[in-house]
């Protein structure tokens, strides 16, 4: 059987990217193609534990190295678990955020380096990204924007120098795996940024 596919959606707070993933959903429903949809942190009821533990505001003092070997341990049982088990069925696997976030966030932003990053995170080798839509909206857009109050509140919460760090970590990540990622302009309305990548999907042989 042939292996599914694997497509993962990536970008900075308030960039939309939870409504596009509900338009490609959607996108998949109408033309009848198996998939799961899936986030991370997260996944399997494990992955989940860890997303919660992660994203508990009562650990904030958790260190870089903590928090980035916590969203591997996650992933590594994602991968495992669910992700390849899905491939190998030729389902095809939408994930909410991989591992280009915390090539941005812990290795990056929080200065860990990229290549810690790839380190730690080696599960992910056998599970790497047919393409990898990154909803490119600058923190200041988004911010402007401010689509939403919850998404106002998060923006505020971590400042906006640490979300120009994880923007900038993000253009990097593009530019090393300029093949792999596919840079959609978010400045425009969402209906426009959903008919930029259901192009991308169909050109990439994906819907
Ligand atoms: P989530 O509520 O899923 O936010 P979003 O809608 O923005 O995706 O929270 C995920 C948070 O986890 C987000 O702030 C990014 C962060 N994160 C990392 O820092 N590193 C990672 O490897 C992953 C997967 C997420």
């Amino acid at each position: 059987m042939e292996r599914g596919k694997f497509v993962t959606f990536e970008g900075c707070e308030g960039a939309g990217k939870s409504r596009q993933i509900q338009f490609v959903k959607e996108l998949f429903e109408e033309r009848k193609i198996p998939y799961v949809l899936t986030r991370e942190p997260g996944g399997p009821a494990i992955s989940e534990k860890l997303r919660a533990f992660l994203l508990d505001v009562e650990n904030r003092d958790m260190t870089a190295e903590c928090e980035a070997l916590v969203y591997a341990a996650a992933r590594a049982q994602h991968i495992e678990q669910f992700i390849l088990p899905a491939l190998e069925r030729g389902t095809t696997v939408l994930c909410d955020r991989y591992i280009d976030s915390s090539m941005a966030y812990q290795g990056y932003a929080r200065g860990l380096g990229m290549d810690y990053i790839a380190a730690i995170n080696r599960a992910a080798e056998k599970a790497v990204p047919d393409v990898t839509i990154f909803l490119d909206l600058s923190p200041e857009a988004a911010f402007a924007r401010k689509g939403g109050a919850d998404k106002k509140d998060r923006l505020e919460l971590s400042g906006m120098e640490f979300h120009r760090k994880v923007y900038e970590g993000y253009l990097r990540v593009c530019e090393a795996n300029a093949r792999r990622i596919v840079k959609i302009d978010c400045s425009g309305t969402k209906e426009q940024t959903r008919a930029r990548i259901a192009a991308v999907l169909k050109e990439r042989g994906i819907v």
